[in-house]
């Protein structure tokens, strides 16, 4: 499935003004690169589609953290939902606004708490009475006061793989719905904290709108259960999760989900926050892999391509089917291939029965590598990861070099010699 940002000019395949061909011959195998263009025109679909309202867009940076990406996004206004200090500072040095961004995440640590509330964040997204009570404490010492949202937990089936389905009663997490009046209430109380939204979050690669519009019913229950109470909040934050169609498969639009979402609202003048992350970056970016050798066994044939499950683990992880497309259409005899990598492990494997002309040598793009690719990748193997590439028009930026085996081992040493 080519998106937004790539196309075929005869039978090769470009992003935006760029032959990857080339591209791959200049910089090595395996490589991720993105386009500039799809990854704004996909923010944009959201602005657009919330221009009616009081929004903000938290893109989430977990999908793909990459400062060049943070920087494009960030100079549209995005703001950012972060879950780790360590994306604290990646949004701030790509030049993102500390008061645009929300900080989510099941267990954060003191530290990190500190660190957002001396950035000064818009908001805390708590997940339980603990966190709350620890936040409070912890901003009183900084003499700061921590504006929070609650997380609650709607316990509705995203319908989507049980790893990234988090809107269940038996996810880790979120705070019960049934519980949520109760630690407002608290909240209220405490010295350190501030309630100024709630917030939701049931889960990532949805494909149907219901599970969204099931959730908001019954968010909007517990704001006017709580307004009856007297306590007014500013925002509703929505999460993200909208899915990306890999394939063919019928996938709802932005403008869809966000105008069923709106629809239940109207008349009610809060702000919306929405935290996108795969829909923005997923179809954005394609993994570029060279085929080493052909194998073929009595049962199968077997593509050995350079790149593995530590550079892009959602098939392994996931099942996850993502495309695998020639960056160069040849004619000859097509056969249907297991496309695999060199790690010593069956589930290594980028995609299984892809009915494919190749040839030893052959480029291949899997797509749909935009999110969860390069930001889950490791060194299993012992395996430099890839470079990163954004491409702007005509021009290749190299917006992340390729790790050096050198880079592999620093940090780590010898034992000492052992004393006779
Ligand atoms: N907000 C929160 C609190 C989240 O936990 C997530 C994703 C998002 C927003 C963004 O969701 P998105 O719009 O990207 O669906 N590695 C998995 C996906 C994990 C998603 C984790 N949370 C994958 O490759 O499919």
């Amino acid at each position: 499935m080519i998106e937004d940002g790539f196309e075929r000019r005869a039978q090769t395949l470009f992003c935006e003004s760029i032959n990857l061909e080339h591209l791959a011959s200049t910089h090595g195998t395996p490589l991720y690169v993105y386009s500039r263009r799809a990854i704004e025109r996909a923010y944009m679909r959201y602005e657009t589609a919330l221009a009616a309202r009081r929004h903000l867009i938290c893109y989430a940076v977990k999908a793909n953290s990459n400062l060049a990406v943070l920087n494009c996004l960030a100079r549209l206004g995005a703001g950012f939902d972060i879950v780790s200090g360590g994306e604290l500072e990646r949004v701030i040095a790509a030049g993102g606004e500390p008061s645009k961004i929300v900080f989510s995440g099941v267990c954060k640590s003191p530290e990190d708490m500190r660190q957002a509330l001396t950035a000064g964040i818009r908001c805390f997204n708590v997940e339980s009475a603990a966190e709350l009570h620890q936040l409070s404490a912890i901003a009183c010492e900084e003499n700061k006061i921590a504006p929070i949202s609650l997380r609650v937990n709607p316990d509705v089936d995203a319908r989507t793989h049980p790893y990234i389905s988090t809107g269940l009663k038996d996810n880790k997490f979120g705070i019960d719905i049934a519980l949520a009046p109760e630690l407002y209430r608290q909240a209220l109380l405490l010295e350190g904290v501030h309630p100024i939204g709630i917030d939701c979050h049931i889960g990532s690669q949805l494909q149907s709108i219901g599970p969204f519009t099931d959730t908001l019913e019954r968010l909007l229950v517990l704001i006017e259960a709580l307004e009856q109470e007297g306590i007014t909040l500013e925002h509703l934050d929505l999460g993200g999760g909208l899915g990306v169609a890999y394939g063919n498969e019928a996938m709802p639009s932005v403008k869809d989900y966000i105008d069923a979402l709106t629809a239940k609202l109207t008349g009610r003048d809060i702000a919306l926050i929405f935290e996108p992350g795969r829909s923005i970056v997923a179809m954005a970016g394609i993994m570029l892999t060279r085929v080493n050798s052909l194998k073929s066994t009595q049962d199968k044939h077997f593509a050995l391509v350079d790149a593995a499950m530590n550079d892009l683990i959602r098939p392994a992880l996931y099942s996850a089917w993502q495309d695998i497309v020639p960056v160069t259409q040849r004619e000859g005899e097509s056969r249907r291939w297991d496309v695999v990598g060199p790690v010593c492990e069956t589930g290594d494997f980028l995609g299984k029965d892809r009915q494919l002309i190749l040839s030893p040598g052959d480029l291949l793009a899997v797509t749909g590598a935009g999110a969860y690719g390069f930001v889950m990748a490791s060194n299993y193997n012992s395996r430099p990861r890839p470079a990163e590439i954004m491409v702007d028009n005509d021009t290749a930026h190299v917006v992340r070099t390729r790790e050096t085996r050198s880079q592999l081992w620093a940090g780590e040493q010898c034992l000492p010699e052992a004393i006779q």
